[in-house]
Order: structure tokens, then C-alpha cells, then sequence
């Protein structure tokens, strides 16, 4: 009997080691924001991710509605809807993951860091919610200005003695997204098999992709190709929100990019070993304090944060061109939270 029941908890173990659908760790996600035009659609993705048990659905309106919706879907997450800030508190208890695509988009015409008067308040609060009902929970930010909005969380779990830099993640996964599309569609090779790094920030000139690294490595593109598929990654965003013409900026390739990234992070958490994706993290592979670069996943979140690699004489050219932009909206994001 005895031998009986070590092997059926050892075949349990295995069983739970393998993450089936149903045997893989309960694992919290919020999404904050989760009503807005990137909420909805991540909201529908985290919820086919069977690697979530608890999905709560957070923003300041329209959430029993999506939650309802997505909830019908036959799959494994139980989901829950909280509106308002006092079910903020309820929606964060227990949290593995928040992913946080709260705030306003960009119109024509604006920069990501004209968004900053609005999103900088938003971010704050979320964050500060975050520092008290799930300390030890994944960051993954997505409101822009990334490259301030990340600093501003830091400098907010700092002050509530939370902080914990392998948790913090700016979410650059679009970047990398477009960089490999685009460059599949340049070189002519199958988009599936393609890796593109992106390293620096998420904002015009301070995305910077290193196509030099690019794989599978592709033989007929052109100095001046390379220029294009850079400016191109560079203003993707910009691309989308024209199209969008004023109704606002990327949310369905935003939702797949923060889908992908938020299951990167679960599959760290879990020990998957050998997981990596481009983010902008606390850093020290340049002289700025958070750097965009590929990162190592574990179960704490940052495992390794990666260097940059060999760079192009083109790529050392953008990488220094980026850093007095960078530097300088990493300060605003650190001194928004000291000075309010
Ligand atoms: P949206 O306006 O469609 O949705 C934003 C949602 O946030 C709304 O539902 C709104 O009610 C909610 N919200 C506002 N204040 C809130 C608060 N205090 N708490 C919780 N929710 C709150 O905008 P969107 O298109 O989903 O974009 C959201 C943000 O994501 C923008 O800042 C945008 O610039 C950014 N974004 C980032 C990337 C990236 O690559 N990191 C890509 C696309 C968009
Ligand atoms: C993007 O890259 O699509 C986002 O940062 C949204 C924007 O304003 O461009």
C-alpha cells in the first residue's frame, strides 16, 4: 500500500512538473485597465492561457461586462470583474502577475511623453494599490511612457518598501513583434522561425533594433534596408495611430505582445527554464538605470538580465543617439513620484 501511494503522489509530482492545462501551479493575473481598447482583447487572451487558475478584470468602468463575457469561455481560469477603486484592493490580493494597460492613448500629432500628465497620476495610484495588496506580484507595465512609467513604479515601491527589481517589467514586446514581422517581410524568410532583438526604451529613436543579430540571417538586405526596417520599428506605433486617425493607438498587437510576454513571465514563475524576451528593466549593462535588453526568466522574475551583444557601427550610432532621451525621461518618472 505504502509503495502504492509513493507512486501514484510521485506520478502526481510528475504530472504537476509537466504543467498540463489542469495540473500547472494556480497562478493569479490582473489586468488594470481591463475595459480599455488594450484591456478587452488581453483580457480574452489571458483567459485562454492555461497556465492562469484566477483572472481579475480591473478598471474604473465597464468591467462586469467583460468579465461576464470572457468568463463564459470554456477554459481553465475562473474569471472576476472589480470596478472602481474600492475593489482595487480585492481585484490585487493574491496576485502572481498584474499586467497594467491603464491610461490614454496617443492621438495624432502627440509623443508617448505627452501622455505623461495623465498617466504618470494613473500608474501611481495603480502602483501604490499594488505595493499594499500584492508586494511580491510581477509588474508587467504597459501604460506609456514606458520609459517613465517604469521608473515612476520603482520610485513608488521604493517609498513603500516593496521594491524588488527582478519584479518590475516595462512591457517592449511590440517592439520586438513589429521588428520581426517586418523584417520577414524585407527578407523574404518565414516569419515564424524569426528572433529580433530590441534593446533601449519604447519610444522613437530610443527603440532600437538590432538587426545585425537578427536570425535567420538574411544576405540581401541593403545598408539602406536596414535604415528603413529601423525607422519603421521606431515608428510603428506612430504607423498604427494614424491609421487609427484619432481613435487611439495599437490594441490588438499590443494585446498579443502583452499576452506573450505575460506568459513568458508565467512560464519563469513555474521554472520553465530557458526563457527569454526583451524588456525594459532595471539594468546595468549601459550607464542608464533601466535599459531595454533580453532578459532571463525565473521563478523570481529577472533571472539574468542580458548584454547587448556585437552591435553594428550603425547600432553603437543609434545607441548612443538614444541615451540623453532615455536618461532624460527615466529622471521625469523619478522625479514625478519625489516631488508629488
Ligand atoms: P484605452 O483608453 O482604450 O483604455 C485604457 C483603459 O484604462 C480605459 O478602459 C480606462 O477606463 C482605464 N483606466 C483609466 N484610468 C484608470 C485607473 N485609474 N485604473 C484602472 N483603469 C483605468 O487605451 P488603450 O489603447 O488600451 O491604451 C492604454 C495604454 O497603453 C496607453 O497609455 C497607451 O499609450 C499604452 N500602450 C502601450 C504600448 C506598449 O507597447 N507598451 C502599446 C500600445 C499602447
Ligand atoms: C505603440 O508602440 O504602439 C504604443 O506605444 C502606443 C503608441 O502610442 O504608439
Amino acid at each position: 500500500a505504502l509503495r502504492r501511494g509513493n507512486s501514484a503522489s510521485s506520478s502526481a509530482h510528475l504530472l504537476r512538473r509537466g504543467f498540463s492545462s489542469e495540473s500547472a501551479p494556480e497562478r493569479k493575473v490582473a489586468v488594470l485597465g481591463a475595459a480599455g481598447g488594450i484591456g478587452q482583447p488581453l483580457a480574452l487572451l489571458m483567459k485562454l492561457n492555461p497556465l492562469v487558475s484566477k483572472l481579475a478584470l480591473y478598471d474604473i468602468a465597464g468591467t462586469p461586462g467583460v468579465a461576464a463575457d470572457v468568463s463564459h469561455i470554456n477554459t481553465r481560469s475562473e474569471v472576476a470583474g472589480y470596478m472602481g477603486e474600492e475593489q482595487l484592493g480585492q481585484a490585487l490580493e493574491g496576485c502572481d502577475i498584474v499586467v497594467i494597460p491603464a491610461g490614454v492613448p496617443r492621438k495624432p500629432g502627440m509623443t508617448r511623453d505627452d501622455l505623461f500628465n495623465i498617466n504618470a497620476g494613473i500608474v501611481k495610484s495603480l502602483c501604490t494599490a499594488i505595493a499594499k495588496y500584492c508586494p511580491h506580484a510581477i509588474v508587467n507595465m504597459i501604460s506609456n511612457p514606458v520609459n517613465s512609467t517604469v521608473p515612476i513604479a520603482a520610485e513608488v515601491f521604493k517609498k513603500a518598501g516593496t521594491y524588488d527589481e527582478k519584479k518590475l517589467f516595462g512591457v517592449t514586446t511590440l517592439d520586438v513583434v513589429r521588428a520581426k514581422t517586418f523584417y520577414a517581410g524585407k527578407a523574404k524568410v518565414p516569419v515564424g522561425g524569426v528572433d529580433v532583438p530590441v534593446v533601449g526604451g519604447h519610444a522613437g529613436i530610443t527603440i532600437l533594433p538590432l538587426f545585425s543579430q537578427a536570425t535567420p540571417k538574411a544576405n540581401n538586405l541593403s545598408d539602406e534596408d536596414i535604415t528603413a526596417l529601423t525607422k519603421r520599428t521606431q515608428d510603428g506605433g506612430t504607423e498604427v495611430v494614424e491609421a487609427k486617425a484619432g481613435k487611439g493607438s495599437a490594441t490588438l498587437s499590443m494585446a498579443y505582445a502583452g499576452a506573450v510576454f505575460a506568459d513568458a513571465c508565467l512560464k519563469g514563475l513555474n521554472g520553465v527554464q530557458d526563457v527569454v524576451e526583451c524588456s525594459f528593466v532595471q539594468s546595468s549593462i549601459t550607464e542608464l538605470p533601466f535599459f531595454a535588453s533580453k532578459v532571463r526568466l525565473g521563478k523570481n522574475g529577472v533571472e539574468e538580465v542580458l548584454g547587448l551583444g556585437p552591435l553594428s557601427d550603425y547600432e553603437k550610432q543609434g545607441l548612443e543617439s538614444l541615451k540623453p532621451e532615455l536618461k532624460s525621461s527615466i529622471e521625469k518618472g523619478i522625479k514625478f513620484v519625489n516631488q508629488s
